[in-house]
């Protein structure tokens, strides 16, 4: 009998030693798998931060804008260079009318008093004294994202 008990606690331990070895090693992998997950652009998000898909990279040419339906607040995703893309607001910022794009000079044109903005929204002519609202966007997997 006190070989028998001797020889449960022997196996109750060795049971407990590997069970604690396996949580020690599974908990901090869980971690950072949960982590990586929750994380899982790099980038870090605000409260409230929402994203937006906004069609293929590749299908942008360089120069070009695409305008993409948001709500009330429609944006331009403008490639900029091979590898860079940046998002504008398409609203004016003088009395909010929905900016075109001009192909022919890369620059946003406003029709209803003539406003102008460059391709990163810098107010090139006319009376908004403000430029347009930028937001953070990047290239995940040919899909342009903006975070709104
Ligand atoms: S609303 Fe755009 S210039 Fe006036």
């Amino acid at each position: 009998m006190k070989d028998r008990e001797g020889t449960d606690l022997d196996r109750r331990g060795f049971l407990r030693f590997l069970a604690g070895g396996f949580l020690a090693l599974w908990a901090p992998a869980a971690g950072f798998v949960a982590a990586s997950f929750l994380n899982a652009s790099g980038t870090k998000h605000r409260p409230g931060e929402r994203r937006l898909q906004c069609g293929t990279f590749s299908t942008l040419a360089v120069g070009e804008a695409r305008l993409v339906r948001h709500g009330a607040e429609p944006i331009f995703v403008v490639r900029l260079a091979a590898s860079k893309v940046m998002a504008v607001s398409a609203i004016c910022t003088h009395v909010r009318c929905v900016l075109r794009w001009n192909r022919d000079n890369g620059t946003f044109l406003c029709p209803c008093h003539d406003g102008a903005f460059d391709k990163t929204g810098n107010v090139l002519s006319g009376p908004p004294k403000r430029p347009l609202r930028q937001y953070p966007a990047e290239v995940r997997a040919d899909e342009i994202i903006v975070h709104t």
